[in-house]
């Protein structure tokens, strides 16, 4: 297993980074979205990380011909999707698998999704039950809630939706079904998850759009969609390892450069921004997102704070949002967040291990947590195979030194992390 010691660090420092990786949502939804359209779609700077080349490898079996040099990808999907001949291997991704789950409900055929062990042991009833609902056929280990998932593939009915999830891959799932069900449907959610589908799915033409009351309209398709012609932009989950980590070392500063600032995904700098540190939004261009720099820089010792609203907002970041928590002044609270136990890892579970091990003091609830704020110390802390745990106490090992087991499953979301990380601290 894959293992790594972060050294102590805290002389200050000024970070430029243009290399944050590519937002995985974004690219997810490149890959396969490419497939409603019959021209070639041109992705720039996709993520180059295992979840989404698994996703893109997904689109390969359906048919698409997929050309890629470094980041840069040209995918021509096949005039109709086909029956692959193997198993869809969706690796460690959530993302991939329900989002492909509600494209593949639609198309004829028989498809296998599966996963790794941290993904097949993930709840999959979210998408399976909506969708058995409106005509889809899915199968599964525990009566469709597990990978694999055989998932034959149909006419499917339209639907109106209230969700009790505020999720975006629930509502993703939905509306690829939407789009190929027989007649308008509705979806509905009661706080809006990031919105990348349905602006994308806009931008290439589809007919999704949300009226005055919330309900999101899905057209079904008549005609394929436009091609994507796309620079992914950077991703600010990724970015904030590093505003965290510059916002615990005194007189540091960052630029996370060309990152998406969509609402939905920017939260956390928000509440970094309210615990203390000087955060700053500078939007550029609007390309299909809107999309600038984000600049973080050192302003004293963080306050505790609360977080309960918006918690779809910052689900990827609670994590990291966490290390800042524990060198607070005060005792932090996180509620409403019982979404963080069917992630990557049990999140409340494996944040709360490494805090614990660190020397902080920390309270479990059975849907948050309480971080009461202190002195971070050194200690071995086990991702379970979790991206944003490794990355989230690597950050933290800058201000005491950290020893990260299991460090692959960095490689799902931000393959360059210990390269950035390298130039403020030194990895062994
Ligand atoms: C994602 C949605 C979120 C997020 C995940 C990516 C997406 O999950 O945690 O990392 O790309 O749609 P949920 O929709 O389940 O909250």
């Amino acid at each position: 297993m894959r293992s790594v010691s972060i050294q102590q660090h805290s002389k200050p420092f000024n970070l430029e980074c243009s290399d944050i990786a590519p937002d995985k949502s974004i690219s997810h939804r490149c890959a396969m979205f490419s497939l409603l359209s019959n021209e070639t779609s041109i992705i720039k700077n996709f993520l180059l990380g295992e979840d989404t080349l698994s996703s893109l490898s997904i689109a390969e079996q359906l048919g698409a011909e997929v050309l890629r040099e470094g980041s840069n990808v040209t995918i021509n999907p096949p005039k109709k999707l086909t029956e692959p001949d193997n198993i869809l291997d969706c690796g460690n991704a959530g993302t991939g698998m329900r989002l492909y789950a509600g494209l593949l409900a639609g198309i004829e055929g028989s498809f296998i999704l599966t996963g790794d062990k941290y993904l097949r042991s993930r709840p999959m009833n979210r998408v399976a039950i909506p969708l058995r609902d409106i005509g889809a056929k899915i199968d599964g280990r525990e009566n469709g809630n597990l990978a694999p998932l055989a998932i034959r593939g149909g006419e499917l009915n339209s639907f109106r939706y209230n969700s009790p999830i505020d999720s975006a891959q629930v509502k993703s799932a939905l509306i690829l079904a939407g789009l190929q069900a027989d007649g308008v449907s509705y979806y509905k959610e009661n706080l809006l998850s990031r919105d990348h589908t349905e602006r994308m799915l806009r931008g290439m033409g589809a007919r999704v759009k949300t009226n005055k009351e919330g309900w999101i309209e899905i057209e079904p398709l008549k005609t394929p969609l436009k091609p994507l012609n796309i620079t992914v932009p950077a991703d600010p989950s990724s970015g904030f390892f590093f505003a965290v980590a510059t916002a615990i070392t005194p007189n540091s500063k960052t630029v996370i450069k060309n990152v998406t600032l969509n609402p939905t995904r920017i939260e956390a700098y928000k509440i970094l921004e309210k615990m203390g540190a000087n955060i700053s939004f500078v939007e550029k261009e609007n390309i299909y997102e809107p999309i600038g720099n984000i600049e973080i820089v050192y302003n004293g010792k963080l306050s505790a704070v609360t977080v309960e609203k918006n918690i779809a907002w910052l689900i990827d970041e609670l994590p990291a949002l966490s290390i800042a928590m524990a060198i607070a002044e005060g005792t932090s609270m996180v509620k409403n967040a019982k979404e963080l136990r069917v992630k990557e890892s049990d999140r409340i579970a494996t944040v709360l291990e490494g805090l614990n091990a660190c020397g902080i003091k920390t309270v479990e609830h059975e849907e948050g947590y309480e971080v009461i704020g202190g002195t971070l110390s050194s200690a071995t802390i086990n991702s379970y195979g979790d991206h944003r745990i490794a990355m989230s106490f690597a950050i933290a090992g800058i201000s005491c030194g950290m020893q990260i087991v299991d460090t692959a499953c960095i490689d799902t979301s931000f393959p360059n992390f210990f390269d950035i990380l390298s130039k403020i601290t030194t990895i062994k």
